[in-house]
């Protein structure tokens, strides 16, 4: 059999890539593999939730006041249980946990500190609309031999050193945002492995889509209001096609690879809007960004934003490079 004609397993194309970074110890690569088979665990109960007894709420509230489902609960004890067990992690943050983890380093420093939306857009998984998992990786910052923390977490998009979504959909994907670029994996059932599907993702600079929830437009501000009208009624353009999902995995995964610009802004009496910084609007940016495109709060490079807190909110807008350029024209001129 012809190997070079089979395409790579995911933890094939880590491990070659790995070989470039001669003082690699192995640990980025044993990281992966927990991220791809704690997402594939939630892959699987996603796709047989109707079955069983995982639809539907808790009927408690998480650090944020929202309503918490039973899968957003199942997808939060998997990443957190599936990362302890990597050993190469020092400090957690989740959507749905009020503090960090901490944790300590067992028998090797725990070089990494990650940061995730254990299930995004649990609003869709009741009635079978795609949802996923986002998450960022830093790169310890705190001394290495001792219990991670807060310090770790809080860090600056720009300083991620991997980031990535898996996106529960017709087929399930993992995108990963690595030091060469951002690859896409697809899911093989059969065969229980990712399998290199989306090599070296580039968005294109302009696309045919637009997406944001324009039911919020009476709580936009002028200019936003103003740059998204344009977008759907393009004075000097082509018309574009509306498409809103309402997780962001799904309309951010549209968005890198056919192209064109999607939008949660700040609102009038919510000027930083609903999406949060360290574990949706960041990763996202990495993604964007190295994919060739762009990533702005309307204001300033989401990579720039200096987290605050490990819940911080930011308004987001990701898409094709010219497709923020002109969201960014029409907010300021
Ligand atoms: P989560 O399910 O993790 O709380 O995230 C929901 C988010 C995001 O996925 C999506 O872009 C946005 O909420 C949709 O919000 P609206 O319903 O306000 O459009
Ligand atoms: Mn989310
Ligand atoms: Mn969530």
């Amino acid at each position: 059999m012809d190997l070079n004609a089979r395409p790579a397993t995911l933890i094939e194309f880590v491990t070659k890539t790995q070989r470039n970074f001669p003082q690699a110890t192995g640990a980025f690569t044993t990281l992966v593999e927990g991220l791809a088979l704690a997402t594939k665990i939630i892959s699987r109960e996603v796709n047989a939730a109707g079955l069983g007894s995982l639809l539907g709420l808790t009927g408690r509230r998480n650090i944020q006041g929202e309503t918490v489902a039973r899968l957003d609960e199942f997808a939060n004890d998997t990443m957190v249980k599936t990362l302890t067990r990597t050993g190469v992690v020092c400090a957690i943050g989740s959507e749905e946990l009020a503090v960090p983890i901490r944790l300590p380093s067992d028998h090797e420093p725990a070089p990494y500190a990650v940061l995730f939306d254990p299930l995004d857009g649990s609003s869709n998984i009741d009635v079978a609309v795609s949802v996923g998992t986002i998450f960022g990786v830093y790169r310890r910052v705190s001394p290495p031999e001792g219990i991670g923390g807060l310090e770790d977490l809080l860090q600056p998009p720009r300083k991620l050193v991997c980031a990535g979504y898996a996106v529960y959909g017709s087929s399930t994907i993992l995108v990963l945002a690595l030091a060469n670029g951002v690859h896409g994996f697809t899911l093989d059932p059969a065969l229980g492995e990712y399998i290199l599907s989306h090599p070296d993702i580039k968005i294109p600079p302009k696309g045919k889509y637009y997406s944001a929830n324009f039911g919020n437009r009476g709580k936009w501000t002028q200019e936003v209001e103003r740059a998204l009208a344009d977008f759907e009624q393009p004075a000097t353009e082509p018309a574009r096609s509306l498409r809103y999902v309402g997780s962001l995995v799904a309309d951010a995964h549209r968005t890198l690879l056919k192209g064109g610009i999607f939008a949660y802004p700040g609102e009038r009496d919510k000027p930083k809007g609903k999406l949060r910084l360290l574990y949706e609007a960041g990763p996202m940016a990495m993604l964007f960004e190295r994919a060739g495109g762009a990533a702005t709060t309307g204001e300033a490079p989401i990579l720039d934003v200096e987290p605050v807190g490990l819940h911080d909110r930011t308004p987001l807008v990701i898409g094709g490079a010219d497709d923020v350029a002109r969201y960014l024209k029409l907010v300021h001129d």
